[in-house]
C-alpha cells in the first residue's frame, strides 16, 4: 500500500497541521511505503516571493525532519521536482468539468470573502489529484480541510478509467476523528489564513504567549462547564493521555477553577511534547547539505514511479504514437 500526502510551504506550520497530518505521516512512514512532499507548486498561489518560497520549502522539509519524518523510512521531495505531475495536471484537466471545481469549498470560500481567484487558485484540486494519482497512491492522510478535494481526485479518476480503461488507482483519505479540525485561539478552524494558529516551533515564552490568546467565556470561576464543547479543553486533549483528558473533564464539570491554570497546563504539555523536536531542528539547520541531499534522493525515488504512471497514461490516451 502506498501513502501519500503533500503540505504546503505557506507558513510556519501549526498544531492543525501537525495533529491532522504530520502525526499521521510519522504514524503511517514505517507500515507502509510512504511518498511525502512538499507542495511549493500549490504554495505559488499565494507566495509569490520567489526567496520566501525558496526559504519556506527548505524550512518545511527541515520542520518535518524534526518531526520525525524519517528519511530511510519515508519519501521526502518538493512537489516541483517532479516535472510528470504537471504535465499529468493538463491531461486530467481536458477532463475535469467546471461544476466540479466550481463546487470546492476553498475556492468558493476565497470568492465569498472577495479576494479575486485566479485560474490557479481554482484548478488547484486538479494539481492535488494529478500529486494523488500520479503515484498511484491507496492511502491519503489528511485533516478534514482536504477530505473534499480528495473526493475530486477520485472523481477525476473514475471518470478517466471509464473514459480510457483502467489506469489510476483509486485512493482513499484518512483522518483521525480526534484532530481532523483543530481549533485554533479564537475557536475557529486553527488556519493561517485566519491569524488564529499557534505555531509547532515556537520558543517557550512565545509559546506562553499564544496559548494566552486563546479565547474563552466569561462565566464565573465557581460556575460549571461544559468540556466538550470548549476549545481550550479540546486543544489540552491533543496532548494529553485519556486518564488526564478524563481528569481535566471532571474539573470541567465541577467549575471552580480559571482558565488561565489550564492554559498554564496546556504551555506546559506543549513544551513537553514539541521542545525536543525544536532541539533537534535547531541541530538539523547546521547541515543544509543533509537536507539538500535528502531532497534530492526523495525526487530521484518519487520520479521514478510518476514516470511510470505518466507513461501509462500517454499510452491510454493516444499521446504516444
Ligand atoms: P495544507 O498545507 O493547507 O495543510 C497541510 C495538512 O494539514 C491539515 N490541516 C489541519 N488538520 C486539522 N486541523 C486543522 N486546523 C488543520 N489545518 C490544516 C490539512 O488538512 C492538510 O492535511 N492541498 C493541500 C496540500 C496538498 C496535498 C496534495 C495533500 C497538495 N497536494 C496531495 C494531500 C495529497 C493543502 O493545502 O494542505
Amino acid at each position: 500500500m502506498r501513502v501519500l500526502s503533500g503540505i504546503q510551504p505557506t507558513g510556519r506550520f501549526h498544531w492543525g497541521n501537525y495533529f491532522g497530518a504530520i502525526r499521521q505521516y510519522i504514524q503511517l512512514q514505517h507500515e507502509d511505503e510512504a511518498f511525502y512532499f512538499i507542495a511549493n507548486l500549490h504554495a505559488l498561489t499565494t507566495i509569490r516571493d520567489p526567496q520566501q518560497l525558496s526559504q519556506l520549502t527548505l524550512d518545511a522539509a527541515l520542520d518535518l525532519l524534526a518531526l520525525g519524518l524519517d528519511p530511510d523510512a519515508a519519501t521526502l521531495f518538493v512537489q516541483s521536482d517532479i516535472p510528470q505531475i504537471s504535465e499529468l495536471t493538463w491531461i486530467l484537466m481536458t477532463g475535469t468539468p467546471l461544476g466540479l471545481l466550481e463546487r470546492c469549498h476553498a475556492f468558493k470560500e476565497k470568492k465569498s470573502k472577495g479576494i479575486s481567484a485566479d485560474a490557479g487558485l481554482f484548478t488547484y484540486p486538479v494539481l492535488m489529484a494529478a500529486d494523488i494519482l500520479g503515484y498511484d497512491s491507496n492511502c491519503v492522510p489528511v485533516g478534514q480541510d482536504q477530505v473534499q478535494h480528495i473526493e475530486v481526485a477520485r472523481d477525476i479518476a473514475r471518470s478517466f478509467n471509464h473514459h480510457y480503461g483502467d489506469c489510476f488507482v483509486q485512493p482513499e483519505a484518512r483522518i483521525l476523528d480526534e484532530s481532523a479540525k483543530v481549533p485554533g485561539t479564537d475557536g475557529e478552524k486553527m488556519s493561517k489564513s485566519y491569524d488564529n494558529i499557534i505555531p509547532v516551533f515556537e520558543e517557550e515564552k512565545a509559546l506562553q504567549k499564544q496559548i494566552m490568546r486563546i479565547s474563552t467565556d466569561s462565566r464565573a470561576m465557581e460556575d460549571a462547564k461544559q468540556p466538550e464543547t470548549d476549545h481550550l479543553y479540546q486543544l489540552f486533549c491533543l496532548f494529553g493521555k485519556s486518564a488526564q483528558q478524563q481528569e481535566m473533564a471532571a474539573i470541567y464539570r465541577r467549575g471552580g477553577f480559571g482558565y488561565g491554570d489550564i492554559k498554564k497546563q496546556l504551555a506546559q504539555a506543549a513544551e513537553g511534547y514539541f521542545g525536543p523536536a525544536r532541539e533537534r531542528r535547531e541541530k538539523l539547520t547546521l547541515d543544509p547539505d543533509f537536507v539538500q541531499d535528502i531532497l534530492a534522493a526523495g525526487a530521484a525515488k518519487a520520479r521514478l514511479k510518476a514516470a511510470e504512471v505518466l507513461d501509462r497514461v500517454q499510452h491510454a490516451t493516444g499521446l504516444v504514437r
